[in-house]
């Protein structure tokens, strides 16, 4: 859905272009309705949590903007093809994972978005549950990748991987880090996390949803922020997270512009799918193993019916974990936990 002729999106774009005050009368020409109708448009966008100053004679200035993943706010100068062009936005749901596998039977088109605030039964990997407070970025994206044949479908959650490494870097210019196969640590801690659900025939892959969550200014009451960064209403009580799990207000003290992180994530993993489309694997390889968190490390991973231990040597073309398990010996593993030793 094309929201660019949508009049919250046109008011709102109007707005945020303006210093101080915008005529309620020459926008009304432009957007060619009446001032009442402009009122009930601008009183809408007040509900939805936009502080808009409206002054006789003066016309509207918008004050502050709520801290939520609004489509049109995503959609804002995202400079994507084909992500993120139909977003499905939620409050409360259970997981916008049920919701994209749902959208993916249905047909949806590749970049299909679900995001939501909360999440009352987010899941991760292995069945754990995905705790997900207010203050987080929880998405799930729905693609299509039918160049790529069912066994290589796993290189997408390591190519989401570092799309978020970048996505992140590109947004508050710091570095996280990857750990085999689907975290993303800063400073040690687990930061983040994806998951990835395919619904594919013998030979055929027909969708793939990849479901990412990242701990961003995890709050236990709807916060919100103006923005000028000022707390402008609601609770602010950080979450408190478990030891081995960090977020991006605790690593930076700051609190983090969600919309703004989640549009540069969802460029980074379209510039990188386009790359595994056109290219193959080997360049997102290569690249993925720069920022690979336990690379020269000894580690256990636990796999569904055994333990090994080895030195972590990066990961093969398929993706898989390579491991040098000691007297030249190499092992390759397709799914497991890892564990640093030591
Ligand atoms: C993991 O670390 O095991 C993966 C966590 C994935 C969590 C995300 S949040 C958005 C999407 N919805 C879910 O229920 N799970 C994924």
């Amino acid at each position: 859905m094309d929201i660019s002729g949508d009049f919250k999106y046109v008011i709102l774009e109007a707005l945020k272009g303006q210093e101080g005050y915008l005529s309620g009368e020459d926008l009304a020409k432009k957007l060619g309705i009446t001032r009442q109708a402009l009122w009930k448009h601008i009183a809408k966008l007040q509900e939805k949590g936009y502080e808009i100053a409206a002054v006789p004679h003066l016309g509207y200035q918008l004050i502050s903007c709520p801290d939520k993943l609004y489509p049109w706010e995503i959609q804002h100068k995202l400079s994507t093809k084909f992500m993120g062009k139909d977003i499905h936005h939620y409050e409360i749901i259970p997981s916008t994972q049920d919701i994209a596998v749902d959208l993916g039977v249905k047909g949806f088109p590749e970049g299909t978005l679900v995001v939501s605030e909360r999440q009352t039964r987010g899941r991760g990997r292995l069945r754990r549950n995905w705790v997900s407070p207010y203050g987080g970025v929880y998405f799930s994206l729905l693609l299509r990748p039918d160049f790529m044949p069912l066994e290589q479908v796993s290189c997408i959650t390591l190519l989401a991987g570092l799309g978020c490494i970048y996505g992140i870097k590109r947004s508050i210019n710091i570095s996280g880090f990857l750990k085999w196969p689907n975290d993303i640590f800063l400073n040690g801690k687990k930061l983040g996390g994806i998951l990835c659900e395919v619904d594919a025939e013998a030979d055929r892959v027909n969708s793939v949803v990849v479901g990412i969550g990242i701990n961003v200014n995890p709050v236990r009451d709807n916060g919100g922020y103006s923005v000028g960064d000022k707390i402008s209403n609601g609770v602010n009580t950080l979450e408190k997270l478990p030891p081995y799990a960090t977020s991006l207000f605790r690593e930076t003290g700051k609190r983090v512009n969600r919309v703004e992180l989640l549009k540069k994530i969802l460029e980074e993993i379209e510039r990188l799918y386009f790359l595994l489309e056109k290219e193959g694997f080997s360049l997102i390889r290569q690249e993925w193993q720069e920022f690979c968190f336990l690379r020269g490390e000894r580690v256990r991973v636990k796999t569904l019916n055994r333990e090994i231990e080895g030195e972590a040597a990066g990961i093969d073309e398929k993706g898989h974990l390579v491991l040098k398990t000691g007297a030249g010996r190499i092992e390759k593993i397709s799914a497991g936990d890892v564990e640093k030793l030591g």
